[in-house]
């Protein structure tokens, strides 16, 4: 039985830091893929596509070559084979990603790659669509919420601790207009799965939300008859 994990929720949920965590402890591999539509949306960005011209950006796929390495650092994200771990870290990239990840010919060209990661091995995924579309029979299904306000400080504040100047204001406007495109959009929008397990992480800290989903990942395996990791 598989024993996959998917966490699914919007931008700043803590859905990151959060599942990398539960990974080591479980021993499990952590598979970001808000980096890969990250990473779509660097090379759509440097080769001067507009967001909103989705022939163009179509086109760009024959161009790309993505891939997942995994080091003592976790993932790194290669772009035909530049190491960009970190040059998809911006509010730009992130902006560039969401108009990607719209566009139904981008996310056929993730799929698979997704789909491949979780057959061989134990993951716990993190994204927008985990637990509907890319793994709907993962053994686990948490869709991790906290309001708005909530997720905008910690953004802002990991991206002041990363020398940003960005106000406030401007990280809580960047992460609303993400959160209305990603629900709204007609192909795999963000949504809460049926059988998905719903944490709000409001007015939790960091331990506290790590100890909320280890109690659920727990009592799912114990629910569905696996043994424990
Ligand atoms: O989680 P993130 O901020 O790194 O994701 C960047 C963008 O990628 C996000 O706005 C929506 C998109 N995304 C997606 O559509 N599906 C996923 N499984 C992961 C991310």
């Amino acid at each position: 039985m598989n024993r996959n994990i998917a966490i699914d929720g919007p931008a700043g949920a803590g859905k990151s830091t959060i599942a990398k965590r539960l990974a080591a402890q479980l021993g499990y591999v952590y598979v970001d893929t808000g980096a890969i539509y990250r990473t779509v949306g660097l090379y759509a960005l440097r080769n001067g596509v507009d967001k909103a011209d989705t022939a163009g950006l179509t086109a760009l796929l024959t161009e790309i070559q993505v891939d997942l390495r995994y080091g003592p650092q976790g993932q790194q994200m290669l772009l035909n084979g530049e190491d960009v771990t970190d040059a998809i870290r911006t509010p730009e990239v992130a902006a560039y990603a969401s108009s990607v990840a719209a566009i139904p010919a981008v996310r056929a060209f993730l799929l698979d790659k997704q789909r491949e990661l979780a057959r061989r091995q134990n993951v716990i995924m993190d994204g927008r669509d985990i637990g509907t579309v890319v793994l709907p029979d993962a053994a686990v299904k948490i869709f991790l919420t906290a309001s708005p306000q909530v997720r905008a400080k910690r953004r802002w504040l990991e991206l002041t601790e990363k020398g940003s100047r960005e106000s406030y204001e401007t990280v809580l406007a960047e992460v609303e207009a993400r959160d209305a495109a990603d629900r709204s959009r007609p192909i795999a929008p963000l949504r809460q799965a049926e059988d998905a397990i719903l944490a709000d992480t409001s007015d939790l800290n960091f331990e506290e939300s790590v100890a909320l989903l280890t109690r659920i990942i727990r009592e799912k395996f114990a629910e569905l008859g696996c043994e424990q990791p």
